[in-house]
């Protein structure tokens, strides 16, 4: 790696976070192998069961409070510090190690496992502890109107209008630890790439959009990712 680059995204999924302890989505013990989308991620199953929806989150919560970021998520903090150029996170994770890693520059597209949005008010409340159906909003103060701040499958994505930006402007897309096949995250390296950016994967193995990114790096994202920010903080700005 000799190239320097002035504005990096770095797209990270439940890979980058495995090696912390958590489950992914897709592998063969993760997490949409022992629960059905349908019955706790999407609108329906919310309307349908809150109860039970609130459930499974509230249950996420202790493992992802106690989860400590690995040194992917601290390579990706110390790029956003140290390195001479801009570096943001785009996250489709829940959990919140990148920002214990000491990133500050973190978009969490599908919302926040520590967070829960009434809808009442549009408010969001900052908590681990459990929520459900008699919490009451601290702000509009009705009880039974709090939903995990979750994206569910067919809500629109958080942060977007500034995400829209930086694929426009990058001029380096990373994907790290994505199986590329939950849209629209999976197509920001389309946009990266049609507005110039080089794009670079990685992952453990061969993922669905793998056709577009230029450079594939296969292996542990604890050791891959640190390895690659090494290699960028060597380069300098030359202009
Ligand atoms: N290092 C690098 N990559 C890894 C590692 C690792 N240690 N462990 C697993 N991976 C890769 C897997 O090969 C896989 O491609 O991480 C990817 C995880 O894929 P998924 O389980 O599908 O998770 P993700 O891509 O984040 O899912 C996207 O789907 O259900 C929704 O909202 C959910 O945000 C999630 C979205």
């Amino acid at each position: 790696m000799s190239k320097h680059y002035n504005n990096i995204v770095v797209l990270t999924g439940a890979g980058i976070s495995a090696e912390s302890g958590l489950a992914t989505f897709r592998s063969s013990n993760g997490l949409w192998n022992n629960h059905r989308v349908e019955d706790v991620a999407t609108i329906d199953a919310f309307e349908r069961n809150p109860e039970y929806v609130h459930a499974f989150y509230n249950d996420m919560k202790p493992e992802l409070l106690k989860a400590k970021p690995n040194p992917a998520h601290l390579a990706l903090a110390e790029l956003e510090h140290k390195y001479d150029g801009k570096v943001t996170v785009v996250t489709q994770n829940v959990d919140t190690l990148h920002e214990k890693a000491g990133s500050e520059k973190v978009l969490h597209i599908h919302g926040q496992i520590n967070q829960a949005v009434c809808l009442n008010c549009g408010r969001v409340l900052e908590t681990w502890d459990d929520v459900d159906t008699q919490t009451v909003c601290p702000h509009c103060k009705i009880a039974g109107m709090m939903k995990p701040n979750i994206v569910f499958f067919g809500e629109s994505l958080l942060c977007m209008d500034e995400v829209e930006k930086l694929l426009r402007t990058c001029d380096l897309f990373v994907s790290i630890g994505t199986s590329g096949v939950v849209y629209p995250a999976a197509g920001f390296v389309q946009t990266a790439k049609y507005f110039g950016a080089d794009t670079i994967e990685f992952n453990l193995e061969t993922t669905s959009n793998n056709y577009l990114f230029d450079k594939h790096i296969f292996g542990k994202s604890s050791q891959t990712v640190p390895e690659f920010a090494a290699e960028l903080l060597k380069t300098k700005n030359e202009a």
